[in-house]
């Protein structure tokens, strides 16, 4: 017989992972001399998202308010943000409907880049839907961002096709894969 929890008990088990997480990264993980917090988006960090992906994007694949916010709303959202002293210097905004996810975003402050704080946020995203249950991650990221690509790559995704036209019906996009192992004691 299958071993079957209630919704309320999984969601006990994903707050203490949530912890275990916490604890494992030492709360506020120090990457290479940048102290950064790591927590789960609150509504006013809104305005401050927004303006970092409208930064980091170009007119075009920056996202507007409305998709932003459409995004947040999704029922398998998960949004991460990255603080330096009270101030919101990344995020990453994924959706997952296990055992698969896609993860919409990955911003960070052009103050804070190269010193791990993309790869902190994605390694603790990743944490957290392994734990749910989710077994490969998705994403698009344009033809022409080398860094983006170079970092996804560097964090075992793969290209797996080319999707023509996909930002503003004439920029192409990577899609990208990556297949999570199963963490021990998550669902199969
Ligand atoms: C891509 C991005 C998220 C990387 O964030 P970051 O915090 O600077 O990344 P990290 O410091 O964790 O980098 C980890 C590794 O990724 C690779 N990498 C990151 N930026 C790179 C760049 N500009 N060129 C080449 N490799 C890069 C490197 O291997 C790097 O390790 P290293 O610094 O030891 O060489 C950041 O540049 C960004 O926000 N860019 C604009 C938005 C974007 O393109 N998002 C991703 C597409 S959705």
């Amino acid at each position: 017989m299958a071993w079957q929890f209630s919704t309320d008990r999984l969601a006990e088990i994903a707050v203490d992972h949530r912890k275990i997480i916490r604890q494992a990264h030492g709360g506020i993980p120090t990457i290479s001399g940048v102290s950064v917090t790591i927590r789960q988006y609150e509504p006013h960090d809104f305005a401050s998202m927004y303006k970092l992906d409208q930064a980091c994007f170009p007119p075009g694949i920056a996202y507007s308010k409305t998709m932003l916010r459409y995004f947040l709303a999704q029922a398998g959202a998960e949004c991460l943000v990255a603080l330096d002293g009270g101030k919101i210097v990344g995020f990453i905004l994924s959706e997952e409907n296990p055992p698969l996810a896609h993860t919409i975003t990955l911003d960070v402050a052009e103050s804070h880049r190269r010193h791990g704080v993309g790869t902190a946020l994605v390694g603790e995203s990743e944490a957290n839907l392994r734990f749910r249950g989710v077994r490969t991650v998705l994403l698009e990221t344009a033809t022409t961002n080398e860094a983006g690509i170079a970092f996804w790559e560097r964090h075992g995704y793969r290209k797996e096709a080319v999707l023509k036209n996909y930002y503003s019906g004439r920029l192409d996009a990577f899609e990208m894969r990556k297949k999570l192992i199963a963490a021990p004691g998550a669902g199969s």
